[in-house]
């Protein structure tokens, strides 16, 4: 027999409490209260606690003090906030110091329930069993390039991000490396061993992607002969990467919004929720806040999105990293193509630092895999005479 959850609730509206409290019994939970965060830290000295579901505007100590206080005191005990609608943003920044999850007041009893639940199982609880193999330098890393100081602090942060839930967003021109980066995230992180599941949202019809994310029951639409699922249940327990998020449809924005406040979706023609515990990292090359001005992209939802944001800049602004990024797309190529291409003379570096790069990283590699085709077999040094005339021209 599994002992009773028991959740405390801290706010200063005694109303609050008391219709939270009789919610949480109904549940099967023990609902533990407090009126302030200094009594929530004297209840938490003395009682065993399995969440802390928290008021952000009380006398006293804040909800989001409290929440700091109970990172560091407790740092495995998860803590949902409840903000008023319009503090999101701070909301946001609780999740960056470690908060579990945030509810907008006024709440709507089910979804608070909801967000308790997924607290209480322990998110990533599946992710953490499996065993963890901690990539340290392997290939992954070594096929990383980031010699400029600008990838350099990307690359640490990736790191540092990569074992949290927070939702990444990746952005950045076309060819800048958006993709690599949302996988790196993935093999350090400690889903490493679970799935990787990658899905662009650009140039699908609204319905094909509504299934395609979620899946769908027999009979669902015309052509619907068996049941499916979507990507987000293939990507349970690991990392999904949605591709030009941007371009997500507005009706599917807010299904994405639930999935990710509440953890659970329901297939298409379905009548029951679906479950998942999925890390979401997300990529555009569109500026989404422009889309929020347009009408065409929620402002709720970027918020969730770029709880982490990740600009990768464009190439001609860290030409730091052309040399060994060339070095090591020559080192590919030659391979490939029966080539000793390995390094870059001083003259055609100069060239490829002046150039401006507009398919950045992506052009870079064809260059380079263009340059091995032009070179003699015993040739092992790149020179200007290897490149597209349009670049020398530049130069
Ligand atoms: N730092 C890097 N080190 C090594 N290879 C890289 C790096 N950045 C990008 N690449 C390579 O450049 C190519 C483009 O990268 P990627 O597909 O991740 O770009 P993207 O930003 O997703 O582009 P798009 O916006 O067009 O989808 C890939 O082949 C990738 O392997
Ligand atoms: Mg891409």
């Amino acid at each position: 027999m599994s002992s009773k959850k028991r959740v405390l609730v801290v706010d200063d509206e005694l109303n609050i409490r008391r219709i939270l409290q009789a919610s949480f019994d109904k549940n099967g939970w023990v609902a533990l209260t407090a009126e302030s965060g200094e009594e929530a830290l004297a209840v938490l000295g003395r009682e065993e606690v399995d969440c802390v579901l928290t008021d952000v505007t009380m006398p006293g100590l804040s909800g989001y003090d409290l929440q700091k206080q109970i990172a560091d005191k407790f740092p495995n005990l998860p803590v949902v906030i409840m903000t008023a609608f319009g503090t999101i943003p701070q909301a946001i920044e609780s999740i960056r110091s470690g908060a579990f999850e945030f509810v907008t007041k006024p709440f709507d009893l089910d979804s608070v329930k909801k967000v308790v639940q997924s607290a209480l199982e322990g998110d990533s609880a599946k992710a953490k069993k499996s065993s963890r193999k901690k990539a340290t330098g392997g290939s992954a890393s070594k096929a990383f390039i980031a010699e400029s100081p600008a990838m350099k602090e990307i690359l640490e942060m990736v790191q540092q991000v990569a074992d949290s839930r927070a939702t990444v967003l990746v952005t950045g021109e076309s060819g800048t490396g958006k993709e690599v980066i949302a996988r790196l995230i993935h093999t350090y992180s400690n889903r490493n061993e679970n799935p990787f599941v990658a899905i662009s949202c650009a140039a699908l019809p609204e319905t094909l992607l509504e299934s395609e994310l979620f899946g769908h029951e027999k009979g669902a639409f015309t052509g619907a002969d068996s049941a499916k699922a979507g990507r987000f249940e293939l990507a349970d327990t690991g990392t999904f990467f949605l591709d030009e998020v941007g371009d997500i449809p507005m009706p599917i924005q807010i299904k994405l919004l639930r999935v990710l406040q509440e953890r659970e979706f329901e297939r298409l023609g379905a009548t029951k929720p679906t479950r998942v515990d999925v890390r979401l990292v997300t990529a555009t090359n569109r500026d989404l806040q422009e889309a929020v001005d347009d009408g065409l992209f929620r402002l709720d939802l970027l918020y969730r999105l770029q709880v982490v944001e990740i600009h990768l800049p464009p190439l001609r602004e860290r030409i730091e990293d052309i040399k060994p990024l060339c070095e090591h797309f020559l080192a590919k190529y030659s391979e490939e193509n029966g080539r000793s291409l390995a390094t870059v003379s001083d003259e055609a570096l100069e060239v490829l630092s002046n150039y401006p790069w507009p398919g950045n990283v992506r052009e870079l590699e064809n260059t380079m895999e263009r340059a091995t085709v032009m070179a003699k077999a015993d040739e092992t040094e790149m020179l200007v005479k290897h490149l597209p005339s349009k670049m020398r021209t530049a130069a």
